[in-house]
C-alpha cells in the first residue's frame, strides 16, 4: 500500500473509539496557521461570538435568528425543549423563505446584484441578478400552486444542477410545500421509494443534463419511478435541458416553459410557522430503509446564514462564493439553496464535472468568476492532486480568500496541498487563504464544527472547534466527557437551531436512532478525538454508515440490493479505505448453488444490479466472490475482518469466527 493510501486509512477509518493508542500517535500535528492580522481585522465575525453564546445559547441565536431574517411576525421564545428530543425554535414567529432569500434583498436595493452566475456543462452559461430570480421563483410558485400544490404538500425534485433547481425549492418554501430533493445519481427504484415514503404530489425534474459532453437523461428514471399504479403523483413538470427526446404523459406531464414560464410575475408571500416543515431529504442509515430527515423553517435558515457568514467570513459585496456540492445533497441545500441567499451573496453554479472538457474546468471558473470562497469535499482535492498542480497553475486563482472543506475527514496531505496549489495561487501568494473544514451531517442542518478564519489558528486535517453557540463533545461508552487526548464518540449536548425535527413518520426511529445511545445527548455516529490543545479530529462513521466521495452510503442497504439478484446468496459489504473517493465500497458475495459464476461477467452484472436499485454512486469498486462469509458463532458477519482483506492488511484477530478456517478459504479463492 503506498503512503497516501495509509494516509486515507488513518483519517477514514472508523474510530477505535475509546482505546485508540493507535491513534494518539497518529494524530499529532504540530504545524498551525493563524490567520494574518489583516485578514483577522476586517473578518465579520471575531472571538467575541464565543463567549457571547456561551452565556446564554438561546439568546445568541434569538440575536442571530433576528439581525440575518426578516421575520413577517417576531418570535415569543427562542428555544422550547419542554419535550425533548423534539425542539421548537423560534416558537411563535412566522417567515418566509423564500422572502428572506429575494424579495427583501430586491426592496432593500440590491436587485441588480447577481444572485447566480451559472455555469453549463456545455459552456453555456446565464446569470440571474436578484431581481431576476425573484421573479421565476414567483412564476414557479404560482404555476406550482395552479397545479394544486398548497401548504404542506410534498413536491418531489429530480434535477440537475442548474438554476430551475434552485428557484423549484424556493418556490417550494415559498408557499409552504414541503420539498424532498432526490440526488439525480439515484435510480428509478430510489426515487420511487422516496414519493411514496414522502406521498409526493409533484415531480418537478428534466428531459436530462450532460456529463462529459454528452447528453444524460433523467425523465425515463421518472417516467420508471411511476409506471407502477399506486402512487401520489398528479403531475410531472419537465424542464427542457439538454433537448433530448422524451416520453410524455398527456394530463400528467407539463413542460416547465409551458407552465412556469407562462406564469404571472406577481406572487405575494406570507409567513409561516417558524417550526413549519421546509423539506425533507433521505439519508442513508445502519438499516435498509433511508431516512427522511426533517428539518423546519425559522432555525435551519438562522444557523445556515450565521454560519455561512461566520466561518466563510462572508462579505456579500465584494465575495463571490462557490458551493460545488450538487442540491442533491444537503451541503446543495443549506449552502446553495438557502444561506447564500439568504446572505444576499453571489454565487457560481456549475452544472457538470470538474474534468470536462479538461481537468482544469473548475480553476477555469474560478478565474472567470473571480470566485473568493471556494467549498468542496476532499475527494475532489485529492483528485486535483493526482491530476498535478501544473494544472491549477494554469489559472489565476488570486481571487481566492477562503477555502472550505467538507463531506469527510480531510487528511493533512491533501490540507496543505490545498492550501498552497489552490489557496496560494500555486505559491505566488504571501499569505495562503485560510482553510475551513467544517464538519456537520444532514441531520445538523448547517455547520457545527469548524474554525473561524478570522480568529482560530487552523490546523491541518482538524475541523477543531465547535461553532459558536454549538454544544459538541466527544464522550466514551458512558458518555463521560473524555480528557483532551482521547478518543470516543461525537454527541451534540445541546439543542441547536437547524437541528433535524425528526424522520418522516417515525419519530420512533428518531428517537432510537440519535437519541437512546446516551441520555439526553443527540449521537451522531461519527468517532471522534479531542488532541492536546482539544481540538477535534473526526475519525469516520462508527456505524454500517460508508462514506464515498463524501456521501454517505448503507452497508445494509447495497447488501440487500446485491441479494436481491437471483445469483447471489449472501452478501456483506464494506467501506475499504481508497486514495480518491475516502472510502470505496467493496462487496463480498456467495452465489447460490446453482448460480454459475462467469467471472468477470458476473462481478459486472452484480456490479449494475446495484446501480439499478440504488444508483451509479452505490456500485462497488469491487465484487469479490468467495465460498463462505466470517460469521461469529452467533452469526453476525465481522465486518472488520473483510475490511481487513479489502484493505490489503494482514486479517486481525479471528478467534471468535465459528470456523476459523475461513478466512484462510476466503484469502485462496481470492488468490484464484
Ligand atoms: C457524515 C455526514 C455535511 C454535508 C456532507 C455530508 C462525515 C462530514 C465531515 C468533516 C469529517 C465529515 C461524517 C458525518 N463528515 N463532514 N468535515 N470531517 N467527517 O453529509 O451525507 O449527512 O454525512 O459525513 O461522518 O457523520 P452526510
Amino acid at each position: 500500500m503506498s503512503q497516501d493510501a495509509k494516509e486515507s486509512t488513518v483519517t477514514a477509518a472508523p474510530a477505535d473509539a475509546g482505546t485508540g493508542d493507535a491513534l494518539e500517535n497518529l494524530l499529532h500535528e504540530n504545524r498551525k496557521f493563524a490567520p494574518s492580522e489583516e485578514f483577522a481585522a476586517n473578518a465579520v465575525v471575531g472571538a467575541g461570538d464565543y463567549a457571547e453564546a456561551a452565556q446564554d445559547r438561546p439568546a445568541f441565536w434569538a440575536k442571530q435568528a433576528r439581525e440575518l431574517l426578516t421575520w413577517s411576525k417576531d418570535f415569543d421564545q427562542a428555544l422550547d425543549w419542554s419535550n425533548p428530543p423534539f425542539a421548537k425554535w423560534f416558537v411563535g414567529g412566522e417567515i418566509n423563505a423564500a422572502y428572506n432569500a429575494l424579495d427583501r434583498h430586491v426592496e432593500n436595493g440590491l436587485g441588480d446584484r447577481v444572485a447566480i452566475h451559472f455555469e453549463g456543462e456545455p459552456g453555456d452559461t446565464r446569470s440571474y441578478s436578484y431581481a431576476e430570480l425573484t421573479e421565476e421563483v414567483k412564476k414557479a410558485a404560482n404555476a406550482f400552486e395552479s397545479l394544486g400544490v398548497a401548504k404542506g404538500d410534498r413536491v418531489a425534485v429530480y434535477l440537475p444542477m442548474i438554476p430551475e433547481a434552485v428557484i423549484t425549492l424556493l418556490a417550494c418554501a415559498r408557499i409552504g410545500a414541503v420539498h424532498s430533493v432526490v440526488f439525480g445519481g439515484f435510480s428509478a427504484d430510489a426515487l420511487r421509494s422516496r414519493i411514496d415514503d414522502a406521498e409526493a404530489k409533484l415531480v418537478v425534474t428534466a428531459d436530462g443534463t450532460f456529463r462529459r459532453g454528452k447528453p444524460s437523461a433523467l425523465k425515463p428514471a421518472v417516467d420508471e419511478a411511476l409506471a407502477k399504479e399506486g402512487h401520489t403523483v398528479e403531475n410531472v413538470v419537465v424542464v427542457k435541458r439538454n433537448g433530448e427526446s422524451v416520453n410524455w404523459v398527456e394530463g400528467r406531464d407539463k413542460w416547465w416553459d409551458e407552465t412556469v414560464g407562462t406564469a404571472s410575475t406577481e406572487h405575494t408571500a406570507v409567513g409561516h410557522d417558524s417550526e413549519h416543515p421546509l423539506f425533507i431529504l433521505y439519508t442513508s442509515g445502519t438499516t435498509g430503509k433511508p431516512k427522511g430527515i426533517l428539518h423546519t423553517t425559522g432555525g435551519y435558515l438562522t444557523q445556515g446564514a450565521y454560519t455561512h457568514k461566520a466561518v466563510f467570513d462572508l462579505h456579500p459585496e465584494t465575495d463571490v462564493f462557490w458551493c460545488t456540492a450538487d442540491v442533491g445533497w444537503v451541503t446543495g441545500h443549506s449552502y446553495v439553496a438557502y444561506a447564500p441567499l439568504i446572505n444576499g451573496a453571489t454565487q457560481v453554479m456549475y452544472e457538470g464535472t470538474p474534468d470536462s472538457p479538461h481537468q482544469g474546468r473548475w480553476w477555469e471558473i474560478v478565474e472567470k468568476y473571480k470566485v473568493s470562497i471556494l467549498y468542496t469535499a476532499p475527494t475532489a482535492i485529492r483528485t486535483f492532486m493526482k491530476w498535478g498542480k501544473d494544472i491549477p497553475a494554469k489559472y489565476d486563482l488570486s481571487s481566492i480568500r477562503v477555502l472550505g472543506s467538507v463531506g469527510e475527514p480531510i487528511n493533512p496531505e491533501a490540507w496543505m496541498w490545498y492550501r498552497e496549489v489552490i489557496g496560494g495561487n500555486g505559491g505566488k501568494k504571501d499569505t495562503p487563504a485560510p482553510i475551513v473544514d467544517t464538519w456537520w451531517q444532514t441531520e445538523t442542518g448547517a455547520q457545527m464544527i469548524a474554525p473561524l478564519p478570522g480568529v482560530t489558528a487552523t490546523k491541518p486535517g482538524s475541523a477543531q472547534v465547535p461553532l459558536p453557540g454549538i454544544a459538541v463533545d466527544v464522550v466514551d461508552e458512558l458518555g463521560e466527557s473524555v480528557p483532551d487526548g482521547h478518543g470516543g464518540y461525537l454527541v451534540v449536548r445541546e439543542p441547536w437551531p437547524s437541528m433535524l425535527r425528526g424522520i418522516w413518520g417515525d419519530p420512533e426511529r428518531f428517537k432510537d436512532t440519535y437519541w437512546s445511545r446516551f441520555e439526553a445527548m443527540y449521537f451522531a455516529g461519527d468517532g471522534a478525538k479531542k488532541d492536546e490543545d482539544g481540538d477535534i479530529w473526526l475519525l469516520g462513521r462508527v456505524d454500517d454508515v460508508m462514506n464515498v466521495s463524501g456521501h454517505r452510503l448503507s452497508t445494509t442497504e447495497i447488501e440487500s440490493a446485491l441479494v436481491s439478484h437471483p445469483s447471489v446468496a449472501e452478501a456483506a459489504v464494506v467501506g475499504a479505505a481508497d486514495e480518491t473517493t475516502g472510502q470505496a465500497v467493496v462487496a463480498f458475495v456467495i452465489l447460490r448453488g446453482d448460480a454459475a459464476n462467469n467471472g468477470d461477467e458476473t462481478v459486472q452484472e452484480l456490479r449494475n444490479h446495484v446501480g439499478k436499485e440504488i444508483g451509479p454512486i452505490a456500485k462497488p469498486k469491487h465484487v469479490l466472490v468467495v465460498p463462505e462469509l466470517p460469521k461469529t458463532r452467533s452469526g453476525k458477519i465481522m465486518r472488520r475482518l473483510l475490511k481487513d482483506v479489502a484493505e490489503g492488511r494482514e486479517v486481525g484477530d479471528a478467534t471468535t469466527l465459528s470456523d476459523p478456517t475461513i478466512m484462510q478459504q476466503i484469502a485462496e479463492s481470492l488468490r484464484k
